[in-house]
């Protein structure tokens, strides 16, 4: 047999044997087997790389790390669907299908499982694996092909070979079993990453990660539940034969596809009803999460004549399950002190499974609300998890309370460092006023560092307990003093740790200043706040100086936020921290949005001709440089030497210069320090000019024009 031939043979088995495991969780074949097809398959490829087909079951996993998610619209709207929390509204849509069809129209519904996880769109071009995108705004998403075609269930090329029918576009629901979604956490508190808070949240993150190897390693599978026959120009094209959905699933499954086993077809709406309520009551038993029911008109070319509002489409709707709720016993109470010393009272929970994941602890809120509920230690408990993430406590059993528990009492005093908790103005909040109190400083060094701000990695909950307890930090502006042999010396800490601990230190230097500005973990600032601040007043001088009215004329700055910015910065221990951190190199500055940008404004344009006015001033106390990098777009990364890349950012621009933190077509110069990273591959991959530091240096000085 040719190598060609072989090479054929092989990967038709491999695709099957992958639909068999991975589909139809029916494997034929042990692993060893499995591994012995896979093998020759790489080593006749390696030796023949010209026979290599993006199809092959060799290249799911393949590309480099993307540092950003091309945009693309989708062919038809990805719309969201109508829901519904009982079964009266469930006839309401009936009744609703039935005005709009007149009377007499004879129809089906489809009943399916709503699977809790994320909407796709996959796009095949004559039977490839063409695209992969997100929903997005429902308008565009990202195209996420590669991380996609890491799923192992989704096939890489249909069977149906028919020309102008092989343009297919299928739509459903990546998800996370639960056994993954477990397995992953473990790996995950293992390395004391932050866990995710349910399945779904695991499966968005995963969807997202620039690294396609990385995605590989999570088990996500897939459901898919739309399918739209494309003609070579993309248009609709009408299958008649084919009109039913229930059918059309059973299409998508004969062409390889993972659809969902449970869905049915009924006549009439109680028996819909019927069917979403046994559901209900067996959710428990599936190994993924479903948040309800999705019922659907059968007949596709009914769709058509029913239509969609603006958001949704009138031929489906979805049955809400109520929240999950699980019985445990509070074990106790116990107070969390968070980084503005709010003192907030968690419940330590006998660990119980609920909708996903175990469940060990739930947010009181505040005293009064325990009050209210008259919960005390030791009771049986109801809680449920809401729709989303964060578990609470509903209510207690009283019937089974034990003899002799006592209301619970809220300490007078921190219980951390023991400094008296105070209420603070009207708030039912209590707060411990210490600044220094070990608690609030870990949670302050916490949110700093966490994913949503600075994003310095292996900067974890442990890691930061050492250092705090080492003394080797008092507050987050001494991070970036940290060296290897003080980080070296940790227990646990290996050298090679210690050196990514220092170059996820150095790496959070460069992250934009709303980040900045929400990670300072000034109270009532979220990142939206953060975002909006940041935007308007562009460096965090402007903020400091700012006054309350001036950030009160951001429309979505209250007095609250406000006042609080305002009191952080008349703070002298504020100011401190601030003062570290500009002396480290932090980005203290909003760069320009880069041209073109339609949300720019002529405000923003008189900008711009400040900054060439600054440059000629510059130029002159800068001496020789004179306007070496006149209107030259510059994006500065990695480590220098000589200077804080806010420093040689303040030079380019005294050059006449703009900087700006992304690398696009428009950047005339990259200015690559030591340890460059992906910017520093998508400057060569667009051909934009690198210049090394001294080569700036030298144009700076005049000794070399731009
Ligand atoms: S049909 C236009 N079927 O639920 C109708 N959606 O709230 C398209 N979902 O965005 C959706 N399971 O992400 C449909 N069996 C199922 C589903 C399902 C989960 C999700 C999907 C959709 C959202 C609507």
């Amino acid at each position: 047999m040719l190598p060609a031939e072989r090479i054929e043979v092989l990967r038709e088995q491999i695709r099957s044997h992958d639909h068999r495991y991975f589909v139809l969780d029916d494997p034929s074949i042990s692993d060893y087997d499995y591994d012995m097809l896979v093998n020759e398959l790489r080593d006749l490829e390696s030796a023949h790389p010209d026979l290599i087909t993006p199809d092959s079951p060799t290249q799911r996993v393949g590309g480099s790390p993307s540092s950003s998610f091309p945009v693309v619209r989708h062919p038809v709207p990805m719309l969201s669907i109508g829901n519904t929390y009982n079964d009266e509204e469930i006839r309401d849509f009936d009744r609703r299908i039935r005005d709009l069809l007149g009377p007499d129209r004879e129809f089906a519904y489809a009943a399916e499982l709503k699977i809790d996880g994320v909407a796709v769109s996959l796009r095949y071009k004559h039977g490839a694996l063409a695209l992969g995108a997100t929903r997005g705004d429902g308008e565009q998403g990202d195209d996420i092909t590669a991380n996609l075609r890491t799923i192992r269930s989704i096939p890489l090329r249909i069977a149906e070979e028919a020309p102008l029918l092989n343009n297919i576009e299928v739509r459903g629901e990546v998800y996370l079993p639960h056994d993954g979604f477990q397995a992953l956490n473990a790996f995950r508190a293992e390395r004391e990453e932050p866990l995710f808070a349910n399945p779904r949240n695991a499966t968005a993150g995963s969807l997202k990660l620039r690294d396609p190897r990385v995605v590989a390693e999570r088990p996500l599978r897939v459901f898919l539940y739309t399918l739209r026959f494309e003609d070579e120009a993309g248009a609709l094209a009408v299958r008649p034969e084919l009109d039913s959905h229930y059918e059309r699933l059973g299409w998508l499954a004969g062409q390889g596809f993972p659809t969902n086993t449970e869905a049915r077809c009924f006549a009439a709406i109680d028996e819909v009803i019927g069917f979403c309520h046994d559901w209900e009551e067996r959710r428990s038993s599936l190994p993924y999460d479903i948040d309800g029911m999705v019922i659907k008109v059968d007949s596709t070319s009914l769709h058509g004549e029913l239509g969609a509002t603006m958001k949704s489409p009138r031929w489906a709707i979805a049955s809400k399950f109520a929240a999950q709720r699980a019985r445990t016993r509070l074990v106790d109470i116990r107070l969390q002190v968070g980084r503005t010393g709010v003192v907030t009272p968690v419940a330590e929970l006998e660990p119980v499974f609920l909708a996903g994941s175990t469940i060990s602890r739930a947010t009181l809120h505040n005293e009064e609300e325990i009050h209210r509920k008259d919960l005390r230690v030791g009771d049986t408990v109801w809680i449920e998890k809401g729709g989303d993430v964060i578990p609470k406590v509903v209510s207690v059993v009283t019937d089974e309370r034990e003899d002799g528990s006592a209301p619970f009492e809220m300490p007078t005093a921190c219980p951390v460092c023991g400094t008296a908790l105070a209420r603070v103005g009207e708030e039912v909040a209590v707060r411990c006023g210490n600044a220094a109190c070990p608690a609030q400083t870990q949670a302050r060094v916490t949110h700093f560092t966490g994913r949503n701000a600075m994003d310095i990695e292996g900067f974890g909950p442990a890691v930061t307990e050492q250092i705090l307890a080492n003394d080797l930090i008092g507050d987050v502006g001494d991070i970036y003093d940290l060296d290897q042999a003080q980080l070296g010396a940790l227990e646990r800490m290996g050298e090679k740790s210690a050196q990514n601990l220092l170059r996820g230190i150095e790496a959070s230097k460069d992250r934009p200043l709303d980040r900045l500005l929400f990670g300072l973990g000034i109270p009532h600032v979220g990142e939206r706040a953060a975002r909006q601040v940041a935007a308007n007043f562009r460096s965090l001088d402007a903020i400091r100086a700012a006054t309350e009215e001036a950030l009160e004329a951001i429309p979505e700055i209250g007095p609250k936020i406000s006042a609080s910015i305002v009191s952080f910065f008349r703070n002298d221990r504020n100011l401190e921290i601030v003062n570290k951190l500009n002396d480290a190199g932090l980005r203290m500055k909003l760069e320009a949005p880069e041209g073109g940008a339609d949300a720019r404004t002529s405000a923003e344009g008189g900008e711009d001709a400040q900054v060439l006015e600054g440059g000629e001033a510059g130029s002159a106390a800068s001496g020789a440089g004179s306007r070496a990098f006149a209107e030259k777009i510059v994006v500065i990364t990695g480590t220098l030497t000589n200077y804080s890349r806010q420093e040689m950012a303040d030079q380019i621009e005294a050059a006449g210069g703009r900087v700006t933190s992304s690398v696009s077509k428009k950047t005339d110069y990259l200015v690559a320090g030591e340890n460059a990273g992906s910017k520093l591959n998508k400057a060569q991959s667009l051909g934009v000019e690198i210049l090394t530091e001294e080569e700036t240096e030298a144009r700076l000085s005049g000794k070399q024009s731009a």
